[in-house]
């Protein structure tokens, strides 16, 4: 009879809600916290997996989503709006539904993820696909959202803000510290600056003793906050992080250098090689983007960044099954065979 309740009801003292606010929820949050054998061998270091991938709509989206859908109702909204490159109008989708609420998402044409597209449809979403990009679909989003009756539940809310903090609080309640640095994937890049919100909160009041270093990483094609100056046409195959003007910004550079961190980028490939190290040594399937906070750690760890003895968590934001070309791509076919026993088993190797 005890089931995690969501992070508005575990975290609710933590939370701008009060008694009367209307709890819209799919009971997100409570996600894995799993030891890596592989990663930590290889660091030297105790490296966990944060695994959002294991919320309701397959990534940590739904966290900020539950708190900004139910504000929005609770303000007598009718209507939600986003930008996305996915993951936020999958999850905008779905809450509007247990809102009663339409969910209007604006996306980048051609440059989502099959899965994502699959899950704003059937939730009843009203899509429209921009002939732009993440950046483009973000500037028409908020236009909308000042001058028609429609709320804007992007990053750029601050309640959004407030419910993926909790993520945080989770790594903390769970390690009983914070740990030694944080990893995580860098695109809008409010996702970063909740993580260093919620761990800064839990320091403040003694819960945690310290912050961790906060680690970003872009991918190389859409590396704004690297560079230093906006990517007109960013690319990467990690389509979840293909932004060249992040809103928080700003933000994400605070998260930087008040938590004495770093944001550096990866390539396609290095993002390529942990998405399948991950699948393929450690168990966990995740989506080409969330495999960006580990190649960021494998790469530092390559460059004598990381000394060992640390304890890392990297955040896995969103699961491999919303985006799996690229897990087929590039496979073996498998094998088919007729219904025998004796071929199967040697095409199995076991014979
Ligand atoms: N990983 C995944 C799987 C994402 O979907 C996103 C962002 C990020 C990482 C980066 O997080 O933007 O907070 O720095 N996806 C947004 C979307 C942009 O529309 O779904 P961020």
């Amino acid at each position: 009879t005890h089931q995690w309740r969501g992070i508005i009801e575990e975290y609710r003292d933590r939370l701008p809600v009060s008694d009367t606010t209307p709890v819209v929820t799919l009971r997100e949050g409570g996600t894995p916290l799993v030891p890596a054998q592989v990663l930590s061998e290889r660091t030297g270091c105790e490296v966990h997996l944060k695994v959002e991938g294991a919320n309701p709509t397959g990534s940590f989206k739904d966290r900020g989503m539950t708190m900004a859908i139910s504000k929005a109702k609770e303000e007598g909204a009718k209507a939600v709006i986003c930008a996305s490159t996915g993951n936020t109008s999958a999850s905008a989708a779905a809450y509007g539904v247990r809102a009663g609420m339409v969910s209007a998402v604006l996306v980048p044409q051609g440059k989502i993820a099959l899965g994502k597209m699959g899950q704003a449809l059937v939730h009843g979403a009203k899509i429209l696909q921009v002939d732009g990009n993440f950046d483009d679909c973000l500037t028409l989003a908020r236009e909308l959202s000042e001058n028609y009756p429609v709320a804007l539940v992007n990053s750029v809310n601050p309640v959004r803000i407030e419910g993926q903090k909790t993520a945080a609080f989770e790594i903390v309640d769970m390690l009983g510290d914070a740990p030694d640095i944080h990893v995580l994937p860098v695109g809008n890049a409010g996702n970063i600056t909740a993580y260093w919100k919620g761990y800064r909160e839990y320091a403040g009041d003694g819960i945690a003793t310290r912050t961790p270093r906060m680690w970003g990483f872009q991918a190389s094609g859409s590396a704004p906050i690297v560079r230093g100056e906006v990517v007109k046409d960013p690319s990467t195959i990690a389509t979840a992080i293909r932004i060249g003007n992040p809103a928080s910004w700003s933000l994400a550079l605070a998260a930087r250098d008040e938590s004495g961190g770093a944001i550096d980028e990866v390539t396609d490939r290095e993002i390529l090689r942990a998405y399948r190290l991950l699948a393929a040594q450690e168990g966990v399937f995740v989506e080409p983007a969330s495999a960006a906070s580990v190649a960021g750690l494998l790469k530092a760890a390559e460059q004598g960044k990381v000394d060992p003895g640390q304890r890392i968590v990297c955040t896995v934001t969103g699961n491999g099954l919303k985006d799996p070309d690229w897990a087929v791509a590039g496979a073996p076919q498998p094998v088919t065979v007729p219904v025998d026993a004796a071929t199967a088993a040697e095409r199995l190797g076991l014979a």
